[in-house]
């Protein structure tokens, strides 16, 4: 990153969220609601709390204009967002190559945008990993049972061992959420990849690229981050279940873009104030308070 340039970013809004299917036959599934925002939020909020504001978000052919109406080219949320379809899923490392022009063999944070992190200590974990100049950083998030998710080994000074994409009998109970940050190799790593068995550039083969030349460091979230990748109807439903109680209970809204926006000073208590006349309704309220606080 050159001086004056924001640090870079990819939201994966792809894929046809075949296990929430019919559900998603006609809706793309980053637009479902979680409680009172869409699922593509959550993610959104996790890159700009990590200080990410220039952003290409990869869309299917046919959903590229629904996000383009929810999101606009960011700059109400002092972002600046861009654009890029995805044609054929072809895996998540598939955006290293329809973002190579974005990316600009510049260091980028990618997030998957079903993927839903909450907790105390989930900013300092994002500092540490966006401020590693060398490398790649990945999160590790216990788990009961890895076996459908990336799954790292780590030996015991917190180093990556092994990594390995949907493994039959996990080497441990320790996933790899949805949440990447790589320096200025990861274009070229990407270049080399070759479809797995499933046919999809697999965003471990990269991390496995890097672990191989003991570049992959691994940030293990503390117990109190929450994390759930909402891909199912029970993990969606778990999702607004945990966003509700928290706003119930505590009065914070999970994953509100426009409220960090303003916490990171990108955008002024009139701005926020603006957005929040736009819904006449307790999220607009929510947001009124926090531009007259
Ligand atoms: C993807 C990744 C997997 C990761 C998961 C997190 O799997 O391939 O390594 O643990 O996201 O949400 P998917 O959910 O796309 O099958």
């Amino acid at each position: 990153m050159t001086d004056g340039e924001h640090a870079r970013g990819m939201l994966l809004l792809g894929g046809s969220g075949s296990r929430l299917y019919p559900v998603t036959l006609a809706v793309n599934k980053h637009l479902l609601p979680v409680h009172d925002k869409p699922l593509a939020y959550y993610s959104l909020a996790v890159l700009m709390l990590a200080g990410v504001r220039r952003i290409l978000l990869i869309t299917r052919p046919q959903d590229r204009d629904a996000f383009q109406m929810l999101l606009g080219d960011g700059s109400h949320l002092g972002l600046q967002l861009e654009y890029a379809v995805q044609s054929q899923p072809r895996g998540i490392a598939d955006a290293f190559r329809i973002g190579a022009e974005f990316i600009d063999r510049q260091p980028v944070a990618l997030a998957l945008g079903d993927n839903l992190f909450w907790g105390e200590s989930l900013r300092s974990h994002l500092a540490n990993a966006a401020a590693r100049r060398e490398g790649a950083s990945v999160f590790g998030a216990k788990v009961v049972d890895a076996a459908g998710l990336g799954v790292v080994e780590i030996d015991a000074d917190g180093r990556a061992v092994s990594i390995d994409e949907k493994p039959e009998r996990p080497r441990s109970s320790i996933a790899v959420p949805g949440l990447y940050f790589y320096d200025s190799q990861v274009t070229e790593f990407a270049q080399q990849l070759q479809p797995s068995a499933r046919g999809e550039l697999e965003i471990t083969d990269v991390n496995r690229m890097y672990l191989e030349r003991d570049q992959l460091h691994v940030e293990l979230l503390n117990d109190d981050v929450v994390w759930c990748d909402a891909g199912t109807p029970s993990t969606l439903q778990a999702a607004a279940d945990l966003v509700r109680s928290i706003d119930e209970r505590d009065g914070v809204k999970i994953g509100c873009v426009e409220e960090i926006a303003f916490r990171q000073e990108w955008i002024t208590a009139t701005q926020l104030d603006s957005l929040a006349r736009r819904y006449e309704n307790q999220y607009g309220e929510y947001l009124r308070a926090i531009a007259a606080a």
